[in-house]
């Protein structure tokens, strides 16, 4: 007779699922035979819950619980008065209860405590469905010490109807991840859905793609089509979720980042870059770019072939756009820095022959001279004058990759000549402040060091 369908995904759910059964069963028999009502004292021991509640039905025995106005345990052998708020608490698996209209069951989060109240609309994000589950699976506390009263009466208990919203609720926390990606995509590619629907269906998707097994849902179920056309809506907010579902679904996620770049996300990526977009967009895209490209040289190349790198140069030059610069220079570093550690480890992996094959693929990427050729020996540089330490930081090490290509531009370049000697002095007195703090190899120590080996290697003939 259990009215939840139970997947072995959610086994969790089941003892939730079987209190509120349990509560179910116990109100239900109450309707029909009214009879006094006797206090026990309640068990704090979750696992034997199911059997009490079946010893409960069978003695007719029923406690009843008088809310406060504030958040109390009560057990699943208790009932409580209509119109009282109910919650389950999902990190201690107890439903809690105090005074007040009914209104439906909602999450709720209360400090590092959080579960699920009743309210009229029960309508979860994905979101926050995970994170209950998640809270309720990190264990259980102690329950708080309840409060009993004799004098409550049968009229007042929460009806069979309240009950079952409870339950339909549950059933939603018992969706797998399939099935609401199913659902989310239905919501975005319905064309009844408005501009907002559509948003909220791609950021809850974007929860759920950074999962390996979603991001290839994402392909299998025709979702990855969805979201590339969607990156040419008019629309920016929709631009920018689909931006952003792309970029999650890609990360670390190899087969989906073939996918994306046979589905064309990557020219379309760099059309949003290239054409007036509001920097909010832009960010996004940056981020879905930089998933793309990452350990996945074949996206590189492609990159380097449709003009990427110009793109960003241009992006980069663009008045306005100062807070998009740092985002550009980590993805070509990253992009420098993922080749050479390669051809790195390459030395003790001669004979490996998918090593190999990485090693050729990698070597068609030739990106520095590239940067060379797009001016980017003198436009690192300028970022130095950031007032930002970690701005400051990957502008340095990004001048220090690209040194063998860009030594003789730096040493022509007076405004790095000076910035470099006022960083070394402000770097030198920071890191005597980090010492009298007792930090011997401190953020500022490292910038220094860097600072240093640019001095050097500038000097170098
Ligand atoms: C869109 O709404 C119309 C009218 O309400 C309905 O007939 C149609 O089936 C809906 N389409 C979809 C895809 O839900
Ligand atoms: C989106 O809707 C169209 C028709 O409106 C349908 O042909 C297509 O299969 C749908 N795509 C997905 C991924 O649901
Ligand atoms: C996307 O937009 C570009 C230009 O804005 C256009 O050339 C292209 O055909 C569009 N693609 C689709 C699938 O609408």
């Amino acid at each position: 007779m259990m009215p939840i369908h139970i997947q072995k995904k959610w086994r969790l759910g089941l003892s939730i699922a079987l209190w509120l059964v349990g509560l179910h069963l116990i109100c239900a028999h109450n309707d029909k035979s009214p009879t006094a009502l006797s206090i026990k004292e309640g068990s704090d021991d979750h696992s034997k819950g199911e059997e009490t509640l079946l010893e409960d039905e069978d003695s007719e025995d029923l406690e009843v619980f008088r809310p406060t106005d504030k958040w109390q345990t009560f057990k699943p052998g208790q009932a409580v008065p209509a119109g009282s708020h109910v919650r389950l608490n999902l990190q201690t698996g107890q439903r809690e209860v105090k005074m007040g209209e009914a209104e439906g069951l909602k999450y709720w989060r209360d400090g590092n405590r959080q579960g699920m109240m009743n309210t009229h609309n029960p309508s979860f994000t994905a979101e926050e469905l995970k994170e209950a589950l998640k809270k309720f699976k990190e264990g259980m506390d102690d329950p708080v010490e309840t409060k009993q009263d004799k004098d409550a009466v049968r009229a007042q208990f929460r009806p069979i109807e309240e009950l079952k919203k409870d339950m339909e609720a549950l059933d939603m926390l018992m969706e797998t991840d399939v099935q609401a990606m199913r659902r989310l995509l239905n919501q975005f590619n319905n064309t009844n859905s408005t501009t907002e629907e559509k948003v909220t269906a791609l950021l809850e998707l974007e929860y759920l793609v950074h999962q390996v097994d979603n991001g290839q849902n994402l392909v299998s179920m025709g979702g990855m089509q969805l979201v590339i056309h969607a990156l040419n809506s008019t629309d920016i907010h929709l631009q920018m979720s689909a931006a952003f579902v792309l970029g999650s679904a890609v990360s670390s996620n190899p087969s989906v980042q073939v996918e994306a770049i046979e589905g064309g996300a990557l020219q379309k990526l760099l059309t949003l870059l290239a054409t007036p977009r509001p920097t909010m967009v832009k960010k996004k895209v940056l981020f879905a770019v930089a998933s793309l490209l990452r350990h996945f040289p074949f996206a590189q190349s492609h990159f380097l072939k449709l003009g990427g790198v110009q793109v960003l140069s241009e992006l980069f030059q663009t008045p306005g756009a100062e807070s998009l610069r740092v985002r550009i220079i980590t993805v070509l570093y990253d992009m420098i820095i993922e080749k050479e550690l390669i051809s790195q480890v390459g030395m003790d992996l001669t004979s490996d022959s998918s090593h190999q094959e990485r090693l050729r693929q990698y070597a068609e990427v030739s990106l520095l001279p590239v940067l060379v050729e797009q001016g980017w020996c003198s436009l690192v540089p300028e970022l130095l004058a950031s007032p930002e330490h970690d701005c400051r930081e990957k502008a340095l090490r990004t001048l220090l990759a690209m040194m063998a290509q860009c030594q003789t531009q730096y040493k022509q370049n007076p405004a790095l000549t000076a910035s470099l000697s006022e960083l070394q002095k402000q770097y030198q007195e920071l890191v005597l402040t980090e010492q009298d703090l007792g930090e011997q190899d401190g953020y500022f120590g490292e910038i220094l060091a860097l600072v240093d080996s640019m001095v050097i290697k500038m000097q170098l003939v």
